[in-house]
């Protein structure tokens, strides 16, 4: 199974549950973790599954519910709101379809916002999985997408 497979590369420690959350989310096509392998690294870890579950609700990147392939997250905080003239989290939400925290029927993707990803000075700015996108305007941001999605329309 996926997450034994996991746990089998970390030392049995409780400084690595950060690490393995996001091995094991980044490994599943529904990008989330479930309450049975928060059971399973608990145990693996040697504690308790609330320790597991403060983690996993604490970064912004994990989440324990399903969501689609891509995870596109626009940042919210106020220099990339300053900065936005075009209005990013609109322009991302009518490319989609989808308000935010929702995903696409083709669960091809899930939309979030974001706390401050540290990129201020090259607002504004979103990531999709582990990339940041950065200096957005409404053509940018739509082609990036459509790179995403694999076709123009
Ligand atoms: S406020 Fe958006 S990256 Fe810092």
């Amino acid at each position: 199974m996926l997450v034994d497979s996991i746990l089998n590369h970390y030392p049995k420690e409780k400084d690595y549950v950060i690490e393995i959350l996001l091995d094991v989310q980044k490994e599943k096509e529904d990008n989330f973790i479930s309450q049975e392998e928060v059971k399973k690294i608990a145990y693996y870890l040697d504690t308790t599954e609330s320790h597991v579950c403060s983690v996993l609700s604490f970064y912004t990147l994990l989440s324990t519910k399903p969501r689609g392939k891509n995870i596109i997250q626009v940042c919210k905080d106020v220099p990339c709101y300053v900065r936005d003239d075009f209005n990013l989290l609109k322009t991302v939400k009518d490319f989609l379809g989808v308000n935010f925290n929702e995903t696409t029927t083709d669960r091809i993707f899930t939309l979030e916002t974001t706390a401050c990803i540290g990129c201020c000075d090259e607002a504004p700015v979103m990531r999709i999985n582990d990339r940041v996108y950065k200096n957005l305007t409404k053509d940018k941001a739509i082609k990036i997408l459509k790179e995403y999605r694999g076709n123009d329309y």
